[in-house]
């Protein structure tokens, strides 16, 4: 089905099932560990050897020397195998950098080969006595040092500049300006599930568990890379334990599985081990950021700018930091543009909402230090700019844009009219600030495929390589068969994360539930109508209820319709270009933080989020999706940094003893709420996303309720107790 016309009434909307919230169905697998992981592969694979990866421990350079002869003598090891002993045709798809190094280092701990043993241990321990030989040469570590040479650059094939009117002109006739810079630091994905890999040959046939978001894309990467037909190569990845873009693309385990376990004959096992995870595979990288806002006295934007720099390898992506201001606030005159400088860091990619979740950042500091400025509330500012019109591109209109209904619900439900003046509000020894942002990012459409059948037994079985990476993807596909079919969630079974099934729009970009959904619903359509068919039914009078298929006076059971073996439909939604529509999806967050009068210390107290992006699948999945997100927020503004020590290249803080992530235990009190909305323009579901839109803006909101909290304000993130300290007034 090609989507190209607002969605009529469809049985979705009956919403018997979609958009209940209903409990995660493989939620009982995953608390009684009966859901397999990528690493957990053990059955039925005897015989099964540990990779151990050998990282480079310079970031620039040439591998001299590698001598594997300790190693390789060592107990239990089977072989080692370096970048001397095999090819590996090109890199992963999405990635930049090799997935293995050598000679040419091209990042700190690039893996340069692997360490075959029984045991993991024995790989381990034998992977400490490969002695690597460098030709060590000076790189360039500092954004601060590539700022002046840095070049415009989009990311992912998009624009780098982009124009609107003559915004320098505009910006300097505008009764009032604001100019200011911000900084954001580097983060890492950190999420529970290392990167793993088991491989396993059979003839010229490969398979692979492994831990990953796009299942297509990584049979095609590791088809490409071994230059085998991509019919050998099958991916299996059906639990994973977290990915935020980084699991988007195959990386060092997944390769060096594959070619260790063709090398022995015997399947392999890669788990990359925490401290490798920071440098070896991608991060998002640290940002400057200035914004310049021209407004008339009263507010009206007539001038916005936001220009960002970051750096990358050579070749790679610059954190697309202006991606969302293109889209979120009004203004006839309009400079957006990202740079990038060459680094010779691990390679910068794709983490959740990439670019928007610091753009985001930057601008909603922006926007409360400019409503101040205009001696506005922050809510009134952002009314007073919110567009129905894409302003980068006004012929088209949002197709669902209740930002201002979030903004006005969430101040009502927080309680923002007992907010402040900065530095006011003491309660003991803490002083207490409220802080508010916009949230917005863009919903993606991707195409997607199922397939569906109905069993003799009257179960339904959902098929599509889709994955769920923690986010709810089982539970909205067995709802949206449900509901289409007219059946109880538990009676539809799904399976996932197999490159065996119709290939789907995958996990990435928030696009994936509604997308997959969409891709499902068109298979059940298929599917029904085969059913009605069998049925010698009116297929397009037929209704499908508790288990039965009526059409005017006749009612049969579903069982009736598989007497005679099993009904199967495949289904595949694919998305047009709209000339007409823009799509997004919006939300407003609202922080209230303590600050330590004495420590400086800060406790974010209460978070709310209030979101529209059309129907809600499942509240239960999404409200998880939103507050974990929310979370992510909280670290990125008070302590997620990775910190690069330029003497080596590295990001020294690479494990998570150092590399601080919140957890919701930290945060009291996080509520979210959804406007009840649907968005017929988007797709058959009428849904969209939340994923990134619950972390874009949530630092900004931090931020601004720090600044309220202690009238002190911080350009800078993460807001470290040293510089809250600095900006604090005397204890009383
Ligand atoms: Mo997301 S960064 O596209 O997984």
């Amino acid at each position: 089905m090609k989507f190209d016309a607002p969605m009529g009434d469809t049985p979705i909307d009956t919403g018997r099932v979609v958009g209940r919230p209903h409990a995660r169905v493989d939620g009982p697998l995953k608390t009684t560990g009966r859901a397999t992981y990528a690493a957990e592969w053990h059955d039925g694979l005897p015989g099964l050897l540990h990779g151990f990866i050998i990282p480079a421990t310079i970031a620039k350079g040439t591998v001299t020397a590698i001598d594997t002869a300790k190693a390789k003598s060592a107990a239990g090891v089977v072989d080692v195998l370096t970048f001397e002993n095999f090819d590996i045709n090109g890199t992963a798809n999405g990635k930049t950098v090799k997935l293995v190094g050598g000679p040419q280092v091209q990042h700190y701990h690039q893996a340069l080969g692997v360490v075959i043993a029984e045991t993991f241990e024995a790989a381990r321990g034998a992977a400490a006595l490969v002695k690597v030989d460098y030709e060590a040469e000076a790189g360039t570590f500092s954004l601060d040092g590539v700022r002046a040479d840095a070049k415009v650059c989009g990311a992912f094939g998009g624009p780098g500049e982009t124009r609107v009117g003559d915004f320098e002109a505009a910006f300097e006739a505008a009764e009032v300006q604001f100019d200011q810079e911000y900084r954001t630091a580097a983060h890492s994905p950190a999420m529970i599930e290392p990167f793993a890999s088991i491989a396993q040959w059979e003839g010229d046939g490969l398979t692979l568990w492994t831990a990953n978001q796009m299942i297509a894309t990584t049979r095609s990467s590791m088809a490409s890379m071994l230059q085998i037909d991509e019919s050998r190569v099958h991916v299996l990845s059906p639990y994973i334990g977290g990915g935020f873009g980084a699991k988007l693309w195959a990386h060092a385990d997944a390769i060096l599985a594959a070619l260790a376990a063709r090398k022995t004959g015997r399947p392999v096992k890669v788990v990359m081990p925490r401290g490798l995870i920071f440098n070896n595979t991608i991060n998002r990288p640290e940002t400057i950021q200035r914004l310049r806002i021209g407004t008339h006295a009263g507010g009206t934007i007539e001038a916005f700018g936001h220009e960002g720099w970051s750096g990358n390898v050579e070749g790679g992506n610059p954190e697309s930091t202006v991606l969302s201001s293109r889209s979120v606030y009004a203004g006839p005159n309009r400079l957006m543009a990202d740079h990038m400088g060459h680094l010779d860091l691990p390679e910068g990619n794709a983490m959740r909402a990439p670019g928007d979740a610091v753009g985001s950042i930057a601008v909603e500091i922006a926007m409360d230090e400019l409503a101040e400025k205009l001696g506005l509330d922050p809510i009134e500012l952002r009314v007073m700019n919110d567009s129905q019109v894409d302003p980068s591109q006004p012929k088209k209109t949002f197709s669902n844009r209740h930002l201002v209904r979030c903004l006005q619900d969430g101040a009502e439900r927080f309680g923002w009219s007992r907010r402040q003046a900065p530095g006011t509000r003491r309660e003991g020894k803490s002083l207490v600030g409220m802080g508010v942002a916009t949230a917005y990012r863009a919903a993606l459409r991707s195409a997607s495929g199922a397939a569906v059948r109905l069993e003799t037994n009257g179960r339904i079985t959902v098929e599509t390589d889709m994955t769920d990476i923690g986010t709810g993807s089982y539970t909205i596909l067995a709802q949206t068969a449900g509901e289409m079919l007219g059946v109880p969630v538990d009676r539809v079974d799904v399976r996932l994360g197999d490159s065996a099934f119709p290939k789907s729009a995958g996990s990435g970009g928030q696009w994936g539930a509604s997308s997959s959904t969409s891709g499902l619903y068109v298979a059940c359509v298929n599917l029904r109508r085969e059913i009605a068919q069998r049925l010698s039914l009116d297929e397009e009078r037929a209704e499908f209820e508790d288990g039965e298929v009526r059409s005017g006076n006749r009612v049969c059971s579903l069982l009736d319709a598989v007497a005679d073996g099993p009904v199967s439909a495949e289904g595949k939604i694919d998305f047009g270009q709209s000339d007409t529509h823009a799509f997004g999806t919006f939300g407003a967050h609202f922080v209230e933080v303590g600050v330590d009068s004495y420590t400086g210390e800060v406790r974010v107290r209460r978070m709310l989020a209030v979101c529209s992006a059309g129907r809600i699948l499942n509240p239960v999945s999404a409200r998880s999706q939103v507050i974990g997100a929310m979370t992510m927020g909280v670290g990125a503004a008070l302590s997620e940094k990775l910190v690069v020590d330029e003497r080596y290249g590295c990001f020294i803080n690479h494990d998570l003893a150092l590399y601080e992530v919140p957890v919701h235990a930290d945060i009291p009190h996080q509520d979210c709420v959804f406007l009840d909305d649907v968005d017929p323009h988007g797709n058959p579901m009428k849904a969209h996303g939340v994923g990134e839109l619950g972390l874009c803006g949530v630092g900004g909101a931090i931020a601004n309720a720090v600044y309220n909290a202690t009238g002190h304000r911080l350009r800078k993130v993460p807001m470290v107790v040293e510089d809250i300290l600095a900006g604090l007034p005397d204890p009383v």
